[in-house]
Parts: structure tokens; C-alpha cells; sequence
């Protein structure tokens, strides 16, 4: 019998190591034969570790099992899937959580043991790939603007035509595929899961960009706050090469992608594209001045494709599937699905991957289940700690970029993180600044300076001393910084602050 474990870092930090080893051990003591797979996660965090067992009708699901569980869920029938146990979920696929969701890029995680090319292949992978290699590069670039797909980091900006850009620079000179994995923003796992749970997804998709531009080699920035994806990643790509799948010659096709992992060191403004590239050079993670893009002068100062992780990793679906079958989901000119990561106070956190247009009230209500303390929701931040915090009022808003920019919120890289009424909204925007002071790369007067100043405007402000005057100097330094600051960081930290200004401007005074 196959009994899987999963080993992300939520399974881990959950115990799951323990589990393994403590169900390995009932088993020798009972004289069971089993076999523990270590699965990725399947993203529904607050069953982690989630235990599943292999069964003639599919796999049944234990969780939340923690290591001092195990000896209870072995007496209770663990090993014949019996069902007299609290912690018995019946059907895995039938959660209605997992069963609701339309899973086109995480369609493999918590199914396969991540690092089995076997796996990955026989639930499709490596099938775009296949097809990219007997297409022309201007092809496969069409395929992606077929698709729709925008930047999953949070820009949204298409795909397709960065490709395009990058693709029509002089085909002679050195390109670079660069994957943004530094996933820096609150409340957001997506990336960490995909390249723990899926990691021969990225790799595919960096090296099908890398044949759609002419660009040899890759780099990951990946967060060192995720020695778990290093870990992975490197063992992926190391039997990714062996197979064939990346290096000098992929599959024959004497055409080349080579692929290495470099480490972060955990400044936040290393997952902005420039100065992302300049630590990938060596240097400090200062903010370039654009233009020049980084998709005509990038890294090395050689044409360069910077994406997130998740923009990479749907793309093995688009030349698999057709870029039409993407587009077939979604709103407006949001198509496809959007990765949501719900986190905070939330009962029921994790990822839900789901098509552009379902409204964030479903999204806290039908999948979320209410708070953690069970106590009322005030507040929603969606998209990071540089987006606003959205009230009651804004929650049917479907997920689509145009409709959230139109509210003057954002959904960023998809992260929604969920608060109570217990939260003091004034202490919320007052954080705003100060990460801005702790993250600001000090080029720019308006970050650097104007954050330092909005801390001291809001502790003004939240201890009386002429409130409205200096609520007027708040709104002019925003508007100061949005419209000065060189890049996003200076740029959106006054939209969380605005946000509470506008939407709770109770807390802020009180
Ligand atoms: P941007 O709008 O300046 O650029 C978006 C992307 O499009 C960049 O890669 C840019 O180089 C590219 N681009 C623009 N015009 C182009 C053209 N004509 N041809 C080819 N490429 C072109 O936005 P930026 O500053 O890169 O990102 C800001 C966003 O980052 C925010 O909206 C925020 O949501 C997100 N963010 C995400 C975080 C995360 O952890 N995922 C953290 C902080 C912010
Ligand atoms: Fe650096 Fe802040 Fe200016 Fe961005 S806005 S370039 S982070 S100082």
C-alpha cells in the first residue's frame, strides 16, 4: 500500500518528517507492507500534514495528523483506510475545497512525489515542451500571446509581447531567462509550492521561453527564506539534465537551455526586476531607472526575460493545451486562472486556483469558512503589503485586474491575507511607512525620506496632536511619493495608508 507524506515546508513545520517516520514504524511493528511517498502539498493548509493512503477508489485523506496522532490512527485502522477515525476525510478529490477549484497549473501538486520525472511525465509534463521544440520561436511567443497570460507577479503585463520584445532583439548576442522567485509579499506560498511541489513545471516553462527567444541560459532568484525549494530545485535540475531535459542538447534537438539556482538575501526590494538584476550581477540591489527595459538591456546588460515563477509555470500548459484553451478561462482582459493564496485570520487557508472572476466574498466566505478566532472579518488586503486594505463594501468585487484597479486596489501576486475586528487599522497604516523605511533601497528621496516622515505624520496623528491638520499633510505626502518615487516600492506603500484613510478612518484618529 502507498501511504503518502507530503514535505513542503507547511507539511514540515507541521510535523511531517515525524509522521513519515512514526507510520513507517507502526507498519514494521505490525507487519504491514507499505511504501511512504513523499508527496508535494495539495495546498489545503489547515489538514497539514495531510496523510494519504492509496486505495482500489482513490486515495483517502487523515489530517490534520500531527506525530502524536499516528499511534491513535493506526489503532483506528489507518492501514485499511477505515473511516472510524475524528481526523478521516473520506475521498482526497472529493474535498469539496480541492474539488471546486480549476487546477490548470497546479494540477499535479500533492498528487506526484515532486521529484519524479516518471511522475511529472505521466500527468502530462514536458508535453509543451516536446511541442515547442518542433515549433518556431515567433510561434511559440504567438501561442502565449494567444493565451492571455499577464505577469502572475503582480504588473500583469502580457507575456506574451515581453517575449515579443525580447525575441526581436538581434538573435547573435547573449539572452537570459530570469524566474523572480524572490516571493516576497505577505501572505503569498504560491511560488514556494510550485517549485516544492511541481518543480519540473518551472523548469519547463524556462526553458520553453528560452527557445521562444533565443536565450541559452537561466537563472532562479530564489528567497533563501526557502532552503526547501533550493533543496529541490537543484536535485530537479540535476535529473532534469541527466534526462535530457535542459543542458547542451535537450532531447536531441541540438537545441540548448541550461538552467542554475542563485540565492537571495532577503531584501524585499530584490524581487523589483532591476535591482533583482543587479544582486544577480554581484551588486547591491539598488533600483534601475527604466527604460532602458530589462527585456532589451537586462542582466549583463543583455536582453533578458524577468518573470515570476507562476507566469513561468503556466506555460507548459499553454503550448500543451493550446494557448486557446487558457483563454477559454477567465474575465474581461484577465484570462486564465489566478492563483489566490488565503492566509491571515482564516479558518481555512491555502491555495485556491480558480478562474479570473470569482469575487473575493466567495473566496473568504466559501473556501476561507469564517476567521480563526470565529470572530466578524473588518479587513481585507489583497496583493501585498504596498495594496490597500478593502472593507466590507468591496468584497463582491470579482478577481480581475481592471475591476480591482478601478477601486484603487490591486491583486498583485494574489496573496489575500484576512483580518478580525480586533485589528487597529491605524497600526496597519503606520506599519505600511515603516516597512517602507526598513525596505525602502534608498535611491529616491520620496521613499527614502518620505517614509521616515510618514511614520512620524501617523504617530502624530494617532496621539491627537492636530489631527486634521497633519491628516492633510498625510495625503499630500502620498500623493508626493506616488507620484515621485522611482519604482513600486515608494510608489504603492501610500496605497495601504490612503486606504485606511478613506475606508476606516475611525482607527486612525482614535
Ligand atoms: P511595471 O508595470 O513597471 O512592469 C511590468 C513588467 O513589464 C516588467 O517586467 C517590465 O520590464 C515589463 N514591461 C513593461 N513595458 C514593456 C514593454 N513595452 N516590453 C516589454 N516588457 C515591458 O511593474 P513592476 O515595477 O515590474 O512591478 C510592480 C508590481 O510588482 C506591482 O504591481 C506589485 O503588484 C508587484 N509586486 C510583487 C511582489 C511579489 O512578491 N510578487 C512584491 C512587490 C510588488
Ligand atoms: Fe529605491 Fe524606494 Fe526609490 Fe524604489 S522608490 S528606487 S525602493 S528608494
Amino acid at each position: 500500500t502507498k501511504i503518502y507524506v507530503p514535505c513542503d515546508t507547511t507539511a514540515l513545520s507541521m510535523g511531517a518528517d515525524e509522521v513519515a517516520r512514526l507510520i513507517e514504524y507502526h507498519a514494521g511493528q505490525k507487519g504491514v507492507e507499505i511504501e511512504i511517498v513523499r508527496n508535494g502539498s495539495r495546498g489545503l493548509f489547515w489538514l497539514e500534514p495531510l496523510v494519504e493512503i492509496e486505495t482500489a477508489t482513490g486515495r483517502i485523506g487523515y489530517g490534520p495528523v500531527e506525530p502524536d496522532e499516528v499511534p491513535g490512527l493506526v489503532a483506528a485502522g489507518l492501514f485499511d483506510a477505515r473511516s472510524d477515525h475524528p481526523l478521516y476525510l473520506g475521498s482526497v478529490a472529493d474535498i469539496p475545497y480541492l474539488k471546486r477549484q480549476q487546477r490548470l497549473t497546479f494540477a499535479r501538486i500533492g498528487i506526484t512525489d515532486p521529484l519524479s520525472i516518471a511522475d511529472y511525465r505521466a500527468l502530462g509534463g514536458f508535453e509543451g515542451l516536446g511541442k515547442a521544440l518542433a515549433m518556431t520561436p515567433q510561434a511559440i511567443v504567438d501561442e502565449v500571446k494567444t493565451s492571455g497570460l499577464r505577469g502572475r507577479g503582480g504588473a500583469a503585463f502580457p507575456t506574451g509581447i515581453k517575449w515579443q520584445t525580447v525575441y526581436d532583439e538581434p538573435g547573435q548576442q547573449q539572452k537570459y531567462i530570469v524566474c523572480n522567485a524572490d516571493e516576497g509579499d505577505s501572505g503569498t506560498f504560491a511560488d514556494r509550492l510550485a517549485m516544492e511541489c511541481d518543480p519540473y513545471m518551472l523548469i519547463e516553462g524556462m526553458a520553453i521561453a528560452g527557445l521562444a527567444v533565443g536565450a541559452t541560459q537561466g537563472f532562479i532568484y530564489l528567497r533563501s527564506e526557502y532552503p526547501v525549494a533550493h533543496s529541490i530545485l537543484e536535485e530537479a535540475i540535476s535529473r532534469a539534465e541527466s534526462e535530457g531535459f535542459l543542458g547542451a542538447n535537450i532531447r536531441g534537438s541540438g537545441q540548448a537551455f541550461h538552467l542554475e539556482v542563485r540565492l537571495a538575501a532577503g531584501a524585499y526590494i530584490c524581487g523589483e526586476e532591476t535591482s533583482l538584476l543587479e544582486s544577480l550581477e554581484g551588486k547591491r540591489g539598488l533600483v534601475r531607472a527604466k527604460p532602458p527595459l530589462p527585456a532589451i538591456k537586462g542582466l549583463f546588460g543583455q536582453p533578458t526575460v524577468v518573470n515570476n515563477v507562476l507566469s513561468f509555470a503556466a506555460v507548459p500548459f499553454i503550448l500543451d493545451q493550446g494557448g486557446q484553451a487558457y483563454a477559454d478561462y477567465g474575465m474581461g482582459k484577465s484570462r486564465g486562472t489566478l492563483a489566490i493564496q488565503l492566509a491571515g485570520n482564516i479558518r481555512q487557508g491555502g491555495l485556491i486556483e480558480l478562474a479570473f472572476g470569482v469575487s473575493l466574498k466567495e473566496i473568504l466566505e466559501d473556501f476561507g469558512g469564517g476567521t480563526f478566532t470565529g470572530r466578524p472579518m473588518k479587513a481585507v488586503q489583497v496583493g501585498g503589503p504596498l495594496m490597500a486594505y478593502m472593507p466590507h463594501s468591496q468584497w463582491d468585487t470579482p478577481m480581475d485586474y481592471e475591476a480591482f484597479a478601478k477601486l484603487g486596489a490591486g491583486i498583485g501576486h494574489g496573496g489575500v491575507v484576512v483580518f478580525d475586528d480586533t485589528v487597529d487599522m491605524g497600526a496597519q497604516a503606520r506599519f505600511a511607512m515603516e516597512f517602507c523605511t526598513v525596505e525602502s533601497c534608498g535611491k529616491c528621496t520620496p521613499c527614502r525620506i518620505g517614509s521616515v516622515r510618514g511614520v512620524e505624520v501617523i504617530d502624530r496623528i494617532r496621539a491627537g496632536e492636530n489631527p486634521d491638520a497633519n491628516l492633510v499633510l498625510l495625503e499630500e505626502l502620498c500623493e508626493t511619493m506616488v507620484d515621485g518615487s522611482l519604482c513600486a516600492m515608494g510608489g504603492m506603500t501610500p496605497f495601504p495608508v490612503q486606504s485606511v484613510m478613506k475606508h476606516f478612518p475611525e482607527d486612525l484618529t482614535a
